[in-house]
């Protein structure tokens, strides 16, 4: 702190100092000159707080009380006030180059808003095929313009797909891996969707015919990515809850790391959402991943546990029980999944996963009584040991599918199975 050196009246502590001391004064009471030092700073009012003689004089600290009353000290208020503004635009400045900023990392990163088309005509993949024959009749019940393409291959009695696609009369025998094919459907349809549920089902089969699996889930999704490239057709594509394999950690979460699948089929489905993910990136090419839970109902899948326990209790076979009954799956009745798929029609993605299960595990066994039940028969139980490849449990965490696309399951094992039991009944009937 700096002092002043200067001559003013005769102070003492308490004294007011209402103006800058100049100049020699002389003490009022008793004419002694004294020289004393003012603490440097204010001195447009102020009280002195403190005396010490030094050599001829006394040393006076004044405690100064800013008053703005200078021209001087206006214009440090209006300095301040500008300095005070210039911080302000500084922050907007900085947020608004912020939240540009992130706009640019991620854009058009809206997913889940509602998009309106003015007309849709969705391509399905695997029409001929369980999931897709239904999401089909989905789509035609609700007028939405539909087309739907298979090869009707031999994994399971191609009649069957036969019947579905007699059923919708809309499906086309078309291989997803010819492109050429893929192409002129999609150009001259003007098509708006892919649901792309064509693939080699099944976990048991992958073990003895891993090709299938590497041609038809590999191989033909990139094949279909290379056509929807660059069109700007979104792309909904069946994965599975088999990619969450090894995982112990239930319910399965999309966030969960999806690092060690059990089976062939698991890996070629992960597969699938790691391609899709690379197209995003390379081509924003928007996609929707759904990680269907074993999914069952009328004209559903014959190498599915489900349909073939309903024939053997009918028949009064045995059916195998794997792992000895301790198993548990997230049975997901068709309609439920069905519904799912559709909502995905009228959102925004850019690259999203999402469960599509029940949300309720059932074990083995009681599974297998609810189909008793149904039935009206006891089952005649193999107890068989687990097979390589299965896992122990699938449970499916579907809040991100409720909050995102308003997805909720609502058909209990018990209706969903005598829907389908009711339905084998007449199929089961029928000539072949
Ligand atoms: N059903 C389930 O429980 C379940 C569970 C998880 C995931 N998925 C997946 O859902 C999708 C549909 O399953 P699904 O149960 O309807 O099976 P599905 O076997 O009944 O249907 C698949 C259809 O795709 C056809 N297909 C196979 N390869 C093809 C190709 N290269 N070109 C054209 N068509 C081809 C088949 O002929 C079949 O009709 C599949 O991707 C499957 O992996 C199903």
């Amino acid at each position: 702190m700096e002092w002043l050196t200067s001559l003013v009246d005769c102070f003492t502590i308490g004294d007011p100092v209402s103006k800058p001391p100049t100049g020699k004064q002389v003490c009022s009471n008793d004419n002694t000159s004294f020289t004393i030092k003012i603490k440097a700073s204010n001195y447009s009012q102020g009280r002195i707080v403190e005396e010490d003689t030094i050599n001829e004089g006394i040393k006076v600290k004044v405690e100064c009380r800013k008053m703005w009353s200078t021209k001087c000290e206006r214009l440090s208020l209006f300095q301040n006030r500008l300095i005070i503004l210039i911080v302000i635009a500084f922050i907007i400045m900085h947020l608004m180059f912020y939240l540009t900023d992130e706009k640019l990392k991620t854009p058009e990163r809206k997913s889940w808003e509602k998009v309106q088309y003015d007309k849709k005509f969705v391509l399905v993949t695997g029409g001929a095929g369980f999931v897709g024959h239904h999401v089909i009749m989905r789509l035609k019940q609700d007028n939405i313009n539909v087309i739907g393409t298979d090869n009707f291959n031999d994994y399971y009695n191609v009649s069957l797909k036969y019947l579905r696609s007699n059923i919708s009369g809309v499906v086309q025998h078309v291989d997803v891996c010819d492109l050429k094919k893929m192409t002129e459907i999609i150009a001259t349809k003007k098509i708006t969707h892919v649901i792309h549920l064509a693939a080699q089902a099944g976990v048991r089969y992958s073990l003895t015919n891993p090709q299938a699996y590497v041609k038809s889930n590999v191989e033909c999704f990139v094949q279909l990515l290379e056509t929807l490239k660059n069109t700007g057709i979104p792309l909904i594509y069946a994965s599975s809850s088999s990619v969450y394999g090894k995982n112990t950690n239930i319910p399965f979460s999309e966030d969960h790391p999806v690092v060690q699948p059990a089976s062939l089929y698991a890996a070629t489905k992960r597969e699938n959402e790691l391609l899709a993910h690379v197209y995003w990136n390379l081509y924003k090419q928007r996609s929707v991943g759904l990680r269907f839970f074993t999914v069952y109902g009328p004209l559903g899948r014959p190498d599915m546990a489900y349909f073939s326990f309903a024939k053997n209790i009918f028949k009064g076979l045995p059916i195998p029980v794997f792992n000895f009954g301790k198993l548990s799956r997230d049975f997901t009745y068709i309609d439920d999944i069905v519904n799912g798929i559709i909502k995905c029609i009228d959102v925004k993605y850019d690259y999203e996963i999402l469960n599509l299960g029940r949300g309720e595990p059932q074990s083995l066994m009681q599974f297998i009584k609810t189909i008793e039940d149904i039935a009206g028969k006891k089952a005649v139980l193999d107890f068989k040991e687990m097979v390589k490849g299965d896992v122990l449990v699938t449970y499916a965490d579907v809040s991100k599918a409720k909050a995102s696309i308003g997805y909720s399951p609502n058909v209990s094992l018990k209706d969903g199975l005598t829907r389908f039991i009711s339905w084998y009944k007449l199929y089961s009937n029928q000539p072949k």
